[in-house]
């Protein structure tokens, strides 16, 4: 699997990555984690649990990578580690390993499989999960602000009923139970430590919806 740390990438074997995961009492995988904040300031609160963020865009990940790998005293953590990779195609050694996966704020074709229910991105999301394990989407995206992107990309209006009509029974049909969904205001998205909840939770009133599944047969 390709690693990012210290701004470099580098392959770290299945082996090391299953010692460094067997540590921890948990392990959350976010998808698409951009520059990789979330999991960075999950990683500082939440000691006990392995953070691993993976995103198609390494440039991206340069900054938090970098910060990781510093002494403890300046901010380094042993509880994060990045991954290059597409959801498309994750690496086989994550099969089974999340206890909760993330999916925060996606665009491009994260957004697209995630709204479309496209069933290689649910697989690929199962595959990586143990048996009741936890998923949470949060989209946001608005005709008011996007109406040309959504227009573009085929993106429905986030309603309830296109939640209850179309996700819920192709996510159930894909072995992921959408257990809750609702409707968050920015002051309640900011809250959530990524760098998007944060650009968009500070500025025009906007609705981020939030949706829980379970995941149903995944690794045991
Ligand atoms: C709007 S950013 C959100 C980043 C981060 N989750 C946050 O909240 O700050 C969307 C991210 O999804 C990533 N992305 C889009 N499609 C992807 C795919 N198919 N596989 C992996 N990452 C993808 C992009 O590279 C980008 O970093």
């Amino acid at each position: 699997m390709e690693t990012m740390k210290g701004a470099r990438s580098s392959d770290i074997g299945p082996d090391l990555f299953r010692k460094l995961i067997q540590e921890y009492f948990r392990t959350c995988v976010d998808l698409g984690c951009g520059d990789g904040k979330y999991c960075y300031e999950m990683a500082r609160t939440d000691p006990d649990t392995f953070y691993i963020g993976i995103d198609a865009d390494r440039n991206g990940l340069v900054e938090y990578s970098r910060r990781i790998v510093k002494k403890p005293s300046r901010g380094g953590l042993k509880n994060v580690l990045y991954l290059i990779s597409n959801v498309e195609s994750l690496p086989e050694e994550l099969n089974g390993i999340a206890d909760e996966v993330t999916v925060i704020l996606p665009w491009g074709s994260l957004l697209q499989g995630m709204v479309g229910s496209d069933p290689l991105y649910l697989s690929n999301i199962r595959r990586i999960s143990k048996d009741g394990s936890l998923l949470k989407i949060y989209l946001n995206y608005d005709v008011k602000y996007e109406p040309v992107e959504m227009e573009r990309k085929g993106l429905p209006e986030l309603t309830e009923g296109y939640v209850e009509d179309h996700m819920v029974p192709a996510y159930a049909s894909a072995g992921i139970r959408i257990a809750g969904y609702r409707f968050m205001e920015n002051e309640e998205a900011r809250s959530i430590p990524s760098t998007w909840t944060r650009k968009l939770g500070f500025g025009r009133a906007r609705s981020t919806l939030l949706i829980e599944g379970v995941i149903e047969g995944g690794s045991p």
